[in-house]
């Protein structure tokens, strides 16, 4: 395997703490966008989680899938899913070139994890070569809100709080890392239209509070 990518260093980092991370400093907030995720999934059938991190997403369709696999690059966080989820499948893998058959997939979910890939089209074509045709893939990732005042706020925010806190505490390449792939990130439209010129069918999309973040949802 290639040198671990700085979209996965981080979490290699936090691995311990993500959970308690994730659910007390986004104040449930991401709990609410991952049930979103999954909402109206009646029959999954088999379910890809990827960039699963600690499991989170895999837990919440875990009843009413088929099978569900779970893969990450980052194996402290994979060790967490497989403590907190020991009869799930764990696959340790780039979600650039994963070890899947063609069409292997009924359902690929990813969430807030595409934006870390080192190559988002790279992510998007091995979705598409992994899930079946007719498949379902749906993505959650933060979007930065179209309403001019918001996003001024949005950006404000990362650039003045999220940036200078990284610094103080010694982790600038995270924080930079964060902001830069939220900005960087083709969002609404154009990640339908990107998705579309990949090979998907059709797509659409459901922002989240006020568009901080979307739910995408690609036909295979
Ligand atoms: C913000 S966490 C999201 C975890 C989980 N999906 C969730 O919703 O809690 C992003 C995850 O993407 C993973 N990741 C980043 N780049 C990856 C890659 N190229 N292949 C596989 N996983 C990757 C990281 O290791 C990390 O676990």
């Amino acid at each position: 395997m290639k040198r671990q990518p700085v979209g996965v260093e981080i979490f290699d980092r936090i691995a311990d703490k993500y959970d308690s991370i994730s659910g007390f400093l986004s104040l449930g907030i991401i709990k609410r966008w991952q049930r979103k995720l999954v909402e109206g999934l009646e029959k999954p059938g088999k379910v890809l989680d990827l960039a699963c991190g600690t499991g989170q997403v895999a837990a919440l369709v875990k009843e009413k899938a088929e099978l569900v696999v779970g893969l990450d690059y980052s194996l402290p966080m994979l060790r967490v899913a497989k403590t907190k989820y020991p009869h799930l499948f764990w696959v340790r893998g780039d979600a650039l070139k994963t070890p899947f058959r063609d069409g292997e997939f009924d359902t690929v979910l990813v969430s807030l994890g595409l934006r870390h890939f080192e190559n988002v089209e790279g992510g998007l074509k091995e979705i598409r070569r992994v899930l079946k045709k007719g498949g379902t893939a749906r993505i959650l990732e933060v979007s930065v809100p179209r309403n001019p005042m918001l996003k001024s706020t949005f950006i404000a925010f990362l650039k003045y709080v999220l940036l200078p806190l990284g610094k103080i505490r010694s982790k600038e390449d995270v924080s930079r890392h964060l902001f830069e792939t939220i900005i960087a990130f083709p969002h609404y439209e154009e990640f339908i239209e990107l998705a579309r010129k990949l090979g998907f069918k059709s797509g659409k999309f459901r922002p989240l509070m006020m568009g901080m973040a979307a739910v995408y949802e690609l036909e295979g």
